[in-house]
């Protein structure tokens, strides 16, 4: 059954579906105003052709009127390689941010890596972006690294995070 079907990351007011090439140019708007660093529509466009569908998902929400073509709330991207799911991407629209909607894609991730018998789920985030990592520590996240001058514009070091969600077979 499909994400869009079992609506894993349903909650109170948003439903958790997955992006489809509609939502690209919504999505870059997104990116463009949370100061990630840039993956563009030609890159989502290529993940969307060779990643898993499941790991791409947007956040709706359900009753709000739709201006100027603008539907999408939030959004996450995760790609799934040999039993290790590294989420790329996760941002919520400005006017969107502290309802619960960051979690609920995080959750819906997770829940969707569990499915496919992920070991160990990955991020780097910002050591400066205390918001973002509190949000994957409240997920059960743990740092396990640091990177120097990981990011570029403007220049910051990576923290490496990741959550166990399946103990390797011996
Ligand atoms: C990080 C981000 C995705 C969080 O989205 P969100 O929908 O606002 O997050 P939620 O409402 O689900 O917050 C869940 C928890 O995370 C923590 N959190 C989220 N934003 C926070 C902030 N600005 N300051 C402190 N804690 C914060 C809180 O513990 C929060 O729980 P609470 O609201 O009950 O206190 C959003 O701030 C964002 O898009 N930021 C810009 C892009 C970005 O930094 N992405 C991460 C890149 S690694």
């Amino acid at each position: 059954m499909s994400i869009a079907a079992r609506n894993i990351g349903s909650q109170a007011g948003i439903a958790i579906v997955r992006m489809t090439e509609h939502d690209l140019l919504e999505v870059v708007e997104i990116e463009e105003q949370s100061g990630l660093s840039r993956w563009g529509w030609a890159a989502y466009y290529a993940e969307l052709q060779s990643g898993n569908p499941n790991l791409m998902l947007i956040a709706v929400p359900r009753q709000a009127a739709i201006i100027e073509h603008r539907r999408i709330a939030g959004y996450i991207v995760a790609r799934e390689t040999a039993g290790e799911l590294h989420i790329n991407n996760v941002a919520v629209r400005g006017s969107y941010r502290r309802r619960g909607i960051g979690r609920a894609l995080l959750e819906s991730i997770i829940q969707e890596a569990r499915r496919l018998s992920v070991t160990t789920a990955f991020l780097e985030v910002r050591s400066g972006n205390l918001a973002a990592q509190k949000l994957y520590e409240e997920s059960g996240f743990k740092a396990i690294a640091q990177r120097s001058n990981y990011y570029s514009d403007p220049a910051e070091d990576a923290v490496v995070m990741s959550l166990v969600l399946m103990q390797k077979p011996a």
